[in-house]
């Protein structure tokens, strides 16, 4: 079996997102952080309430973790609607996809998460749906098919991507709203962390939510996960409450590192840095070394190590910087 990942940003089994659903806030006003977004989004559901009509679509892009499917859901509640949901990889055929639009009443939500996943002749479906609500699907057989119209109530389309580059430009065209979610800052994971350990009936004290908010790489689901391991740590090492002690030994005993780093962080660090004399280097080199696809390289683990100034995207390939050697305890390299 593979090992898994503690700071894995993506959900890591079922278990796992039901223990999301029962942290995840359901307005904007007890949402935690994405100032701008949350700010853009009111508004436009005030404008598209009062109007009675539906909101325009939305397209929600940035890392794994930060919080995409819970903003839609808080969109559908606040707009007091419906949310379907589905993926752009459990759409396989047209026909998928008209399912899914077939159940919409007007001015429901649906959200498609990994949107860019959507086969090509689904995504040229929803060009219609999402601009004049309607789409023309082939009924029939091999030998002889017929054009259907299906007319669809108004409704906003919610996307989601872990990166914008990946959706094709019509696509991309035809969402009014486009927002980026941004990695949280440690004072906003500390008050999620709080939150969360609430819901929990976890005594936690500031400093030991700080501690997890500092080592949880910005992402939410991250921080609860690793607020569930400390606690477990902190029930049966001591007296159960979370203090910065309990939260650093824990957080040292699955090796997580101060910056939330973990081996596989170090992994790609270390081959940067002792194999390519720190870069440049491309990508998919990178990814070949470590025994990971690209696509998971560039989408969860690149983002993060950039964001905190350990690698350097140039246009001949990936450079480690200074701080990501010092960190790591190498010597300095010569720039
Ligand atoms: N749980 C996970 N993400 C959250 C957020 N942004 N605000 C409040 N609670 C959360």
């Amino acid at each position: 079996m593979e090992k898994e990942r503690i700071i894995e940003p993506k959900a890591i089994d079922t278990n796992e997102s039901i223990l999301e659903k029962s942290l995840r806030p359901k307005k904007f006003s007890q949402y935690i952080g994405q100032e701008i977004v949350k700010e853009q989004l009111t508004i436009y559901i005030k404008a598209a309430h009062i109007r009675e009509e539906a909101l325009d679509h939305v397209l929600l892009y940035g890392p794994p973790g930060l919080g995409k499917t819970t903003i839609a859901f808080v969109i559908a509640n606040e707009l007091g609607v419906n949310l379907r949901q589905t993926s752009g990889a459990a759409i396989e055929k047209p026909g998928d996809l008209v399912a899914v639009l077939n159940e919409l009443e007007a001015g429901d939500v649906l959200f498609i998460d990994e949107i860019h996943r959507l086969p090509r002749i689904a995504e040229e479906l929803l060009y219609s749906a999402m601009e004049d609500f309607y789409v023309d699907i082939m009924v029939g057989t091999k030998e002889s098919t017929h054009p259907v119209h299906f007319s669809l109530p108004p409704f906003t389309l919610i996307g989601a991507t872990t990166r914008a580059g990946m959706l094709s430009e019509p696509l991309r065209a035809r969402f009014g709203i486009i927002n980026h979610m941004e990695y949280y800052t440690d004072e906003e994971l500390q008050e999620i962390v709080k939150r969360s350990a609430e819901i929990f009936n976890v005594d936690i004290k500031e400093n030991g939510a700080f501690e997890i908010a500092k080592r949880s790489r910005g992402t939410p689901r991250i921080a609860n996960r690793l607020l569930k391991r400390v606690r477990d740590f902190a029930q049966i090492k001591s007296d159960g409450v979370i203090r910065q002690k309990q939260a650093d030994e824990a957080l040292n005993m699955l090796q997580v590192d101060h910056m939330g780093l973990d081996y596989i962080d170090q992994k790609l660090m270390k081959t940067l840095i002792e194999i390519y004399q720190g870069g440049p280097v491309g990508i998919r080199t990178l990814a070949v070394n470590i025994a990971e696809d690209t696509e998971t390289v560039e989408d969860m683990y690149e983002p993060y190590l950039i964001q905190i100034g350990f690698i350097k995207r140039t246009t001949r390939g990936r450079k480690a910087t200074n701080a990501a050697y010092q960190h790591f305890g190498y010597d300095f390299k010569e720039e």
